[in-house]
């Protein structure tokens, strides 16, 4: 049965299937979620996580090859806390180099994993991270060029929280796997015979790769128990390419509390929340109803018609038609469920109304304005980017290139950053800081909404506030890039020094 038939002109309240794969080995769904085991990394010695090749069924009974961090397929999640050290060892215990990135953390470019600082086969890099920013919801991932978007498909990636004694969140939920829970997730394909796929066709060049199966912590429509009452739930989009609008099936409002790289100001209420590509957020549902209720996704476009050139409504889409991945505009599909488990109270009952220890944003005044541009097509014309040849993708007019550096900053100086976009949206990260989100499309927003931000999601235009309080030299410099995984890897990515 095909999804567009299955939900017809329908209230996608009546029901919700997932994604319909073409895969015909059967979907192993309801188990319960997998929540990934919590290390706490402080100075002592001997925490690691070493990338291991291994096989892994997503599918019943279909083992697939895969990697993972100490694991078949993801990572630990790590925990770090402000002021403190941590003293982590990567290992490569694979056949391929890696690197260790901290996505999010604000460290020397010689710790922060770069594609400069691969860690080759049967390698070992420790490094002791001088924590010193927001609690929040971060994560690690390789990051060897080219390679990145096959690396962290087949599972190099994990959570890292970083939590603040100075600043605790004793009002929020903060269970780890019981009312605070992780929520990795990840789009893939499968073969029939249940193999994970990663063919890098143009499509994929051009859009990302998106699979047509949804994970979430590595497992298929998986069933999440929570306790009656506030549960925070920590979403990360770990997908190499797939916008996410997340929302619950019966339309329940919730609170988003935190997004990338920090707490915002006061709990902000919503009934949706799109996630690009490496953004995350934290949110509080409240399950007091005892209600069982999915958490689900409208499909978001990012296609050219469906992207920066057009309304990204889906309009586009829906008038395509034809089962193209741009007729997916208007579908919703299923990500996790949630059943309630009645044996178990929840600890928190109300939520606060201001986010005690949220980060303040003290940029100050920009000293420079800087502009990037996301290029698709780099002059190739548009088959040329498609068909093969060498990949049109770039900023500024340039494709990646390990041995230039694209600009050198100045430690301390607080800059403007114009980013804007080609054809499509693009998710925009930077390495090394935290940023503030100024100007979409020239209108103000607001930081309340937003709070502290990695990744911007530039649909068109975007402006933001940014400055570097740590060391970048050009061995080891930091990166900025889409993080739509395949266009980095095929070079839209650029690097610089802070000095
Ligand atoms: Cu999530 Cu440059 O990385
Ligand atoms: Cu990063
Ligand atoms: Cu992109």
């Amino acid at each position: 049965m095909r999804r567009r038939d299955f939900l017809g002109g329908a209230l996608a309240s009546l029901a919700v299937p997932a994604l319909v794969g073409r895969a015909s080995a059967q979907a192993v769904a309801g188990q319960p979620l997998p929540i990934p085991a919590l290390i706490d990394i402080g100075e002592e010695a001997g925490n690691r996580i070493d990338a291991i090749a291994g096989r892994r069924a997503f599918l019943d009974g279909a083992k697939t090859p895969v990697l993972g961090w100490s694991q078949d397929y993801l990572g630990p999640t790590l925990k770090m806390r402000r002021g403190r050290g941590a003293r982590i060892t990567a290992g490569n215990k694979l056949e391929q180099g890696i690197t260790a990135h901290w996505h999010g953390l604000h460290v020397p470019g010689w710790q922060d994993g770069g594609p400069l600082s691969v860690i080759a086969p049967g390698h070992d890099l420790e490094q002791t991270l001088e924590i010193d920013q927001p609690a929040g919801t971060y994560w690690y991932h390789s990051h060897v060029h080219g390679r990145t978007g096959e690396q962290v498909y087949h599972g190099l990636a994990g959570l890292l929280l970083i939590d603040d004694p100075e600043a605790p969140e004793a009002e929020l939920p903060s269970d780890y796997g019981v009312d605070d829970i992780p929520l990795i997730v990840q789009d893939r394909r499968f073969s029939r015979r249940g193999e994970l796929r990663y063919d890098d066709d143009g499509m994929a060049l051009m859009q990302g790769f998106r699979g047509d199966r949804i994970l979430v912590n590595g497992v298929l429509a998986p069933v999440v128990r929570v306790p009656a009452g506030m549960v925070r739930l920590r979403l990360l989009n770990g997908s190499n390419s797939r916008v996410y609008r997340f929302r619950f099936e019966d339309g329940r409002a919730f609170h988003h509390v935190a997004s990338d790289a920090g707490l915002l100001p006061a709990p902000l209420r919503r009934t949706e929340i799109q996630l690009a590509p490496a953004e995350r957020a934290e949110i509080i549902v409240d399950f007091a109803d005892r209600q069982p209720v999915r958490l689900i996704s409208a499909d978001v476009p990012i296609s050219m018609m469906g992207g920066g050139m057009m309304d990204r409504g889906g309009m586009m889409g829906r008038m395509m038609g034809g089962g193209s991945e741009a007729s997916e505009g208007g579908d919703v599909f299923e990500v996790a469920r949630f059943e309630i488990d009645q044996g178990r109270e929840a600890k928190v009952a109300t939520l606060p109304a201001t986010l005690a220890g949220a980060p303040r944003p003290d940029l100050g005044e920009p000293v420079r304005r800087r502009s990037f541009r996301l290029n698709m097509m780099m002059g190739m014309g548009m088959m040329g980017a498609m068909f093969g040849g060498k990949p049109g993708l770039g900023i500024n007019g340039k494709t990646y290139e390990m041995d230039r550096i694209d600009q050198q900053l100045r430690l301390g100086e607080t800059e403007l950053w114009e980013i804007s976009a080609d054809m499509m949206a693009h998710p925009f990260h930077v390495h090394g800081t935290s940023f503030q989100v100024v100007s979409r499309n020239g209108r103000a927003v607001d930081y309340a909404e937003t709070g502290l931000k990695d990744v911007v999601w530039v649909d068109g235009t975007a402006e933001i506030l940014i400055r570097f309080d740590h060391p970048a030299r050009p061995d080891a410099p930091y990166m900025y890039h889409c993080h739509i995984l395949e266009h980095e890897d095929a070079g839209m990515m650029g690097q610089f020094t802070v000095s």
